[in-house]
């Protein structure tokens, strides 16, 4: 059966850009993208919280649908949880996709799978669309571990959610090894992983979910290595960081297509 899974392609700014840095950022970007990119690909943009706003007047006042994303979000709806930011504010800003469960998360703030999993669900609550991410350390890999490890991330984040969400949510490996470090994953690797997320899912809410469930591959993802990524048949879109910041360089991966594999 044919693939039609549309294209996701995130950039996740990390804690880079002022606000007004971001307006320039994104109006570079909007400039370098065709509506038929919008066609054949969704796009979307993650600044830090301070510079949503900003984003969404850009793009609303300029009908841009480039689509506007969060990097993290709070799993309760209200109260006192000190200098965090509800799903339901991200919502009014017309934020779609909510990263959740980023390695840096997970790794640098504790972040559980279960904390993952509340979070994910917040985010659906507030019909936004989660970016659930997963991926494995280098010792794990290492150590033979990568898909158990997946597995287990796969099994904690999504627990509690029904195959129609499921099928509707992305889902992002990122091997940590490969977050900044200028080492991606071999396509096959990627490939592979990717394969076994889609197979993971399959087993716990069923075939219709895993054909629909959009999974990007995250990690050192360049417009060199765009094409050969974004070829394989189980990666559905890219999560990228550090190109993701050049307007130019972005514009190319979103344009993969047009290059060579
Ligand atoms: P990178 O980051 O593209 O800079 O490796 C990816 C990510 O962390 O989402």
């Amino acid at each position: 059966m044919a693939n039609t899974r549309k294209p996701l392609i995130s950039g996740n700014w990390k804690m880079h850009y002022n606000h007004f840095e971001a307006i320039q950022t994104v109006q570079k970007l909007a400039y370098a993208l065709t509506s038929e990119d919008y066609e054949e690909v969704d796009v979307s943009v993650h600044p830090p919280f301070t510079d949503i706003r900003s984003v969404q007047t850009v793009l609303q006042a300029d009908d841009v649908p480039i689509a506007l994303g969060a990097q993290n979000v709070h799993q309760e709806e209200k109260g006192a949880f000190t200098g965090e930011i509800a799903a339901g504010m991200l919502a009014k800003l017309d934020v779609t996709y909510v990263i959740v469960g980023h390695s840096e998360r997970r790794e640098i703030f504790g972040e559980s799978d279960e904390i993952v999993n509340a979070k994910a669900i917040a985010v659906l609550k507030a019909n936004m669309t989660p970016i659930v991410c997963c991926g494995e350390t280098l010792e794990e890999r290492q150590g033979g571990q990568a898909e158990s490890k997946v597995a287990s991330q796969i099994a904690g984040s999504l627990s509690n959610l029904t195959a129609e969400v499921v099928g509707e949510l992305v889902i992002a490996y990122e091997p940590i090894w490969a977050i900044g470090t200028g080492e991606t994953a071999s396509s096959d690797d990627a490939q592979q992983m990717c394969a076994h997320i889609r197979s993971l899912v399959k087993d716990g809410w069923g075939a219709e979910a895993a054909a629909a469930v959009r999974i990007q591959y995250g990690g050192s993802v360049k417009p060199g290595n765009a094409p050969e990524l974004m070829a394989q048949p189980d990666i559905d879109g890219a999560l990228v960081g550090g190109a993701a910041l050049d307007p130019e360089d972005f514009s190319r991966i979103v344009n993969y297509r047009l290059y060579q594999a």
